[in-house]
């Protein structure tokens, strides 16, 4: 049919119209909220490049995870902030560490709270690389060794998921069995499966104080023009024992998330990463475009990509928004 017979215009007269035929609905059900967990007590160091995030002390950490989930967020990415940095990042091991006191504190107070954590040694080394160093590189075999204690030691400390995102080769594997053989072989793992070397990583380097001391990630995060890579990597996780797989950032590589979810069926997640929100605080700041609108047409993107699990700082803002 085509027009005048045809007009697509009578599908949008109003919002109650479009809102029947709308193809993708955002609920806060989607997201996932990243919390930047810092040693202490009674800590909150805002975020300058990321306007209305802070790192917070375990206990901070439990009180905001407890207000997400009253707004309907089902869970939480946490990453840590120790006290102490060696080259081997063995803080990331220690059972009273920032990650393991928070996934405690967040349990008690809010127990339907899925508590997610991020496996991953940049933040506990003094090089901030994401495994042992030999040489001027990446230890891949020695990384697995560290990565798999680490896995562990949150599942120990009662985390609900765990989530590697070192792009080391063989982690998913490595994890999946050390955490079988401990007794918990209920734990999924939520897999940084197609994570790119991207520059929209820098507000999350400042927060986490994990930039690399020399060098950069291209030795083992992707090289952002390969898709079918992209691909490989998916399926070798999956193989591996991947339960969800994660595309890394959202919105640069959207068609990725795409191909992911059409050619696996898996859960897929997206990070909505730290560059990507900062982007939007700063030009909303300078009153260059409408910070909500932009926020709510970016989330829709990334779910109507495929995405069913959205990693993104916005959580709390688009939950209110949603909520009504
Ligand atoms: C750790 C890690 C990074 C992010 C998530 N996990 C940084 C990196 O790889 O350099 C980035 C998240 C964001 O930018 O919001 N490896």
């Amino acid at each position: 049919m085509r027009f005048p017979m045809y007009r697509p215009r009578r599908l949008r007269r109003n919002k109650v119209i479009r809102e029947m035929v709308a193809e993708t609905v955002l609920t806060p059900r989607d997201f996932i909220l990243p919390l930047f967990v810092i040693y202490g007590r009674g800590v909150e160091n805002p975020i300058p490049s990321m306007p209305g995030h802070s790192q917070l002390s375990p206990e901070l950490a439990a009180s905001r995870a407890l207000e997400a989930r009253g707004l309907g967020i089902p869970g939480v990415m946490l990453f840590g902030i120790p006290e102490r940095k060696d080259e081997v990042g063995s803080s990331a091991l220690d059972p009273s560490g920032p990650v393991q006191l928070a996934i405690k504190e967040i349990k008690d107070k809010a127990p339907d709270m899925v508590v997610i954590t991020d496996v991953c040694l940049c933040e506990y080394t003094t090089h901030g690389h994401c495994g042992i160093i030999k040489g001027r590189d990446v230890d891949n075999d020695a990384t697995l060794e560290v990565l798999r204690e680490m896995a562990l030691s949150h599942a120990r400390a009662g985390c609900d998921m765990v989530s590697p995102s070192d792009m080391m080769d063989g982690r998913v594997a490595a994890i999946r069995g050390v955490l079988d053989e401990s007794g918990y072989s209920h734990i999924p793992i939520m897999s940084y499966s197609a994570k790119y070397a991207s520059a929209f990583y820098g507000p999350f380097r400042e927060a986490a104080g994990s930039t690399p001391g020399f060098g950069d990630r291209k030795g083992y995060q992707m090289d952002p023009p390969n898709s079918e890579e992209a691909l490989r990597e998916v399926m070798l996780d999956i193989e591996e024992g991947a339960d969800i797989v994660m595309v890394k950032p959202a919105l640069p590589y959207l068609d990725i998330i795409r191909r992911v979810k059409e050619e696996t069926g898996y859960p897929v997640a997206a990070y909505n990463v730290s560059g990507e929100y900062s982007m939007i605080k700063a030009a909303a700041q300078k009153g260059w475009i409408d910070e909500e609108k932009v926020m709510m047409e970016t989330l829709i993107s990334i779910k109507r990509a495929g995405a069913g699990l959205i990693l993104t700082y916005f959580a709390e803002d688009a939950a209110k928004i949603l909520n009504g």
